[in-house]
């Protein structure tokens, strides 16, 4: 485990030098199941309010607008919010791009979300960050929202691989990752229902196998 003494490489810059050299399509089989998820809950809403958080270059928060959602996608990336811009002037679309650390206090009001979706981006954080960010998410839903989510699970090939730096945290070439398991969703979620919590196998960005969780739940009416 990491002496508390040195730090972390940043995780900004990781993700610049990610988004500049390649990033990702959007079209991986499982990311367009998750997304496909999303779309098939929010059509019960008109027009929904939603946030793509960790949006990356975009692919999901421009499929969501042109499906009419009104989308606010959030990134601490410079680089990838200016590609989200990008992708959606370039399809007429309307997203709202901010950039932002999921760590801090999301700058969304409370109860003004329908739905919330995040594909890979909730598992950056150490545990007390995650949980204040899992609060963050229920308080910007309305009740009845809907959580949507992707994480890399205890069973990816990469757990355990690189230095440890917290429980099930590890940072491997620069890239700091926190795995879930199965109970550790289960926490996270206790006040929330209609919870389904799925393993899946895939590819995100590369022929590299992953393992995943794709999750959803309701926030209580
Ligand atoms: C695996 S990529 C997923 C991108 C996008 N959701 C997709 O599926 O293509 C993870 C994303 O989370 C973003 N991210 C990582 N840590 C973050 C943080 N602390 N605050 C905001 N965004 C973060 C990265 O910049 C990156 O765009």
């Amino acid at each position: 485990m990491r002496s508390p003494t040195t730090t972390l490489p940043s995780q900004v810059q990781f993700w610049d030098s990610w988004h500049g050299r390649r990033g990702a399509t959007g079209q991986d089989p499982v990311h367009l199941e998750l997304r496909q998820r999303f779309l098939d809950l929010m059509s019960a809403v008109r027009h929904p309010r939603v946030a793509d958080l960790g949006c990356g270059q975009g692919h999901d928060a421009v499929a969501f607008a042109a499906e009419q959602f009104r989308v606010t996608a959030i990134d601490f990336s410079p680089v990838s919010v200016r590609q989200v811009s990008r992708l959606a002037a370039v399809r007429n679309l309307s997203v709202n791009p901010v950039c932002h650390d999921l760590a801090q206090p999301l700058p969304l009001g409370s109860a003004t979300l329908d739905g919330v979706y995040a594909h890979l981006s909730l598992h950056y954080f150490d545990d007390p960050t995650t949980r204040l960010l899992f609060a963050e998410i229920w308080r910007v839903l309305t009740a009845g929202g809907v959580l949507v989510f992707s994480v890399k699970s205890t069973e990816d090939p990469y757990f355990k691989t690189g230095e440890e730096v917290g429980p099930n945290m590890y940072c491997r070439n620069g890239h700091l990752r926190h795995f879930f398991d199965y109970d550790y969703i289960e926490d996270l979620l206790t006040d929330w229902k209609a919870k389904d919590i799925q393993s899946r196998n895939g590819y995100y960005a590369s022929h590299e196998p992953s393992a995943f969780f794709h999750v959803v739940a309701r926030k209580p009416y």
